[in-house]
């Protein structure tokens, strides 16, 4: 059987470090409350560098890692919702800089699913044999998009990368996934809108409240717990495969609460959920890649282990991905 191995990892996030005191200097909030309401400690925050800046860190990372030479990736896919322009992609500027002058590059947008969805394009490339390998990065600077006057909001996310670089395979890898979408509730959670505003309209023109993260935060922990569990069940049922039988839990690193529920419905313990949200915060696509980056770099993961991957995110979307590592 043919299918996409994850060969590397990377990630790259920037050096500024804002602590939960910190941001108490800014807003109405204590250290106290968003740990208890997130279990987020600290984030990275852009000094200045935008999205392709770490999303093309990433990419370097993983073309030493996998030791593969940059013309001979065949297509490179990067989930974001916070890319540097409407166009150029992401992919396109990490292309440029890596020199993978062969590649097909294109970004996609599903928000914190974003790096499941991109990593499912990629599977379907290879199984379907069109290319042979990919990278596929989630790379954000939510910073930007953030209204720092609004505490409900900014003391959640954070800025950064991961990525992975996978191949085709004939022993091991993706071996079930769900991804899902419920657009009719998009609203729960936005960032981004912009004006149509022209000289032959009366719109008012400058930035809509709209462009800064917009969220119902009752409402997003909801559909998390459910699409989550849910998801997790489908996918397990699927390949055969029980709770017991996994190695690792990946999930979206949004909120501590939100995995200790998927845990209690599950029924599976809380240590088999890999978590660093306490170091990075949200970081929306990044998060999964960065959390499946550092318990491959801290050597937790072994070949054969079973892996699995779950987030949710705006869209509404969510994204369940079973791998044999
Ligand atoms: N510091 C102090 N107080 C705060 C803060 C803050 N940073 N933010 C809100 N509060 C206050 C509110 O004003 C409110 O005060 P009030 O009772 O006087 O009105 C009180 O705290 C409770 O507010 P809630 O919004 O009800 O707090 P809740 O317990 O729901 O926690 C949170 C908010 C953390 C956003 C939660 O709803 C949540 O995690 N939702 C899931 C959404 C999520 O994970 N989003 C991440 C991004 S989306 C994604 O990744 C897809």
């Amino acid at each position: 059987m043919i299918t996409t191995r994850i060969i590397a990892t990377g990630a790259c996030v920037p050096e500024q470090v804002i602590t939960n005191d910190d941001l108490a200097k800014i807003v109405d909030t204590s250290d106290e409350w968003i740990t208890q309401r997130t279990g987020i400690k600290q984030r990275r925050i852009s000094a200045g560098e935008n999205t392709s800046a770490f999303a093309i860190g990433t990419a370097k990372q993983l073309l030493e890692r996998a030791e593969v030479a940059a013309d001979s990736i065949e297509l490179i896919i990067v989930a974001s919702v916070t890319a540097d322009y409407g166009t150029p992609s992401l992919a396109c500027m990490i292309q440029k800089e890596i020199g993978a002058v062969n590649a097909v590059a294109f970004d996609v947008t599903a928000a914190c699913s974003g790096f499941m969805f991109a990593l499912s394009i990629a599977d379907k490339y290879i199984k379907s044999g069109v290319y042979n390998n990919a990278i596929v990065i989630g790379a954000e600077t939510l910073s930007k998009i953030v209204d720092w006057k609004d505490r409900s909001t900014c003391v959640l996310f954070g800025d950064g990368s991961g990525g992975a670089y996978v191949e085709k395979s004939e022993e091991c890898g993706i071996i079930q996934e769900e991804l899902g979408s419920k657009g009719e509730i998009y609203d729960i959670l936005s960032e981004g809108y912009t004006r149509c505003s022209n000289p032959f309209n009366d719109v008012e023109q400058g930035i809509d409240p709209l462009w800064y993260v917009n969220m119902n935060g009752r409402e997003v922990f909801k559909f998390a717990t459910k699409s989550v569990v849910k998801s997790v069940k489908n996918v397990l049922d699927n390949a055969g495969v029980s709770a017991d039988e996994l190695k690792y839990i990946v999930p979206h690193q949004a909120n501590l609460r939100i995995v200790e529920i998927v845990s209690n419905k599950l029924k599976v313990p809380m240590d088999k959920f890999y978590m660093n949200m306490d170091k990075y915060g949200n970081t929306s696509s990044a998060s999964v890649p960065m959390a499946l980056n550092e318990l491959n770099e801290k050597g937790l993961i072994e070949r054969g282990d079973k892996i699995l991957l779950t987030g949710f995110g705006g869209g509404m979307t969510w994204g369940t991905m079973l791998i044999t590592w």
